[in-house]
């Protein structure tokens, strides 16, 4: 039975995906800022599916703690085989434009802690010659844009890195995929105006573990915006600097 590390698992699509994890027979530890919504999410997990779910805390900025937080999970779970990432926030970006330490916050809490947590995990996972890791990166980072740009390089980061370590992993045949996530209705986009391309946090989650399922590399969700991503992509910066995207 995997035994799977959830990072961010107060998030609505987390705790989606380690319910079809739990499903398929897993034991989970998931891991949260908000510990006390962890262990009720848990506890919520293991009375429906019977699988054995342990929670704890960890903050993605908070780097000294994280050799000793993977330490913990792991020897809690009895091993580790597959880490799920999906921890982030948007920030205050408007700050973050103007304030170099609102800034270096939403890079932390989005690329520099993931780098951090990903290096550990990662040398376990390649010593054991087994394993998995799913990276929640976003749309945003394929395109730095005048309104979220601090939170997008972030992300662009964070699937640069994914994909250097995707390969790194194959060759100790751990698989390593990245998602890049449209807009789903989270805690994250409440407040601003939902739109036709706006999916349900099951949607996302549904389609994130049928991913992982077929051993998918980058998987755009939905599907729809790998094609939207293609063509802006495509648009000469001269123009986009104009776009209000
Ligand atoms: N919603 C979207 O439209 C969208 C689009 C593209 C990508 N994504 C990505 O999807 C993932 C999940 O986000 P969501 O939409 O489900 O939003 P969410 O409900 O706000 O979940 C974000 C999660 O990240 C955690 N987190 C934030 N900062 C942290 C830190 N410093 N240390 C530890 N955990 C931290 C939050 O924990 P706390 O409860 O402790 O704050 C929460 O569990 C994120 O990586 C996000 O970037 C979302």
């Amino acid at each position: 039975m995997a035994k799977v590390l959830i990072l961010g698992a107060t998030s609505p699509i987390a705790r989606l995906l380690a319910a079809h994890f739990a499903e398929d027979g897993a034991t989970l530890y998931l891991a949260a800022r908000d510990t006390a919504e962890a262990a009720k999410i848990a506890t919520d997990i293991s009375v429906r599916t019977g699988a054995v779910v342990h929670s704890g805390a960890f903050d993605a900025a908070d780097f000294a703690t994280h050799a000793d937080f993977i330490e913990r999970a792991a020897q809690k779970l009895g091993a580790l085989d597959g880490v799920v990432l999906c921890f982030g926030t948007l920030g205050e970006e408007d700050a973050a434009q103007i304030d170099p330490n609102a800034a270096l916050a939403t890079i932390h809490q989005n690329f520099t802690g993931a780098v951090s947590l990903m290096t550990l995990a990662a040398h376990r996972l390649e010593e054991q010659k087994r394993g998995f890791m799913i990276v929640i990166g976003s749309v945003a980072g394929d395109r730095g844009r005048a309104r979220n740009y601090v939170y997008g390089s972030a992300k662009a980061g964070l699937h640069t890195f994914t994909q250097g370590l995707r390969g790194r992993m194959a060759r100790a045949g751990v698989h390593v995929m990245t998602v890049k996530l449209g807009t789903v209705d989270t805690r994250m986009t409440w407040g601003r105006e939902g739109t036709l391309l706006t999916i349900s946090p099951t949607r996302a989650a549904d389609s994130i573990y049928a991913a992982y399922r077929r051993k998918a590399e980058v998987v755009y969700v939905p599907w729809f915006w790998r094609p939207i991503m293609g063509i802006v992509k495509l648009i000469p910066e001269r123009m986009f600097k104009r776009t209000r995207f």
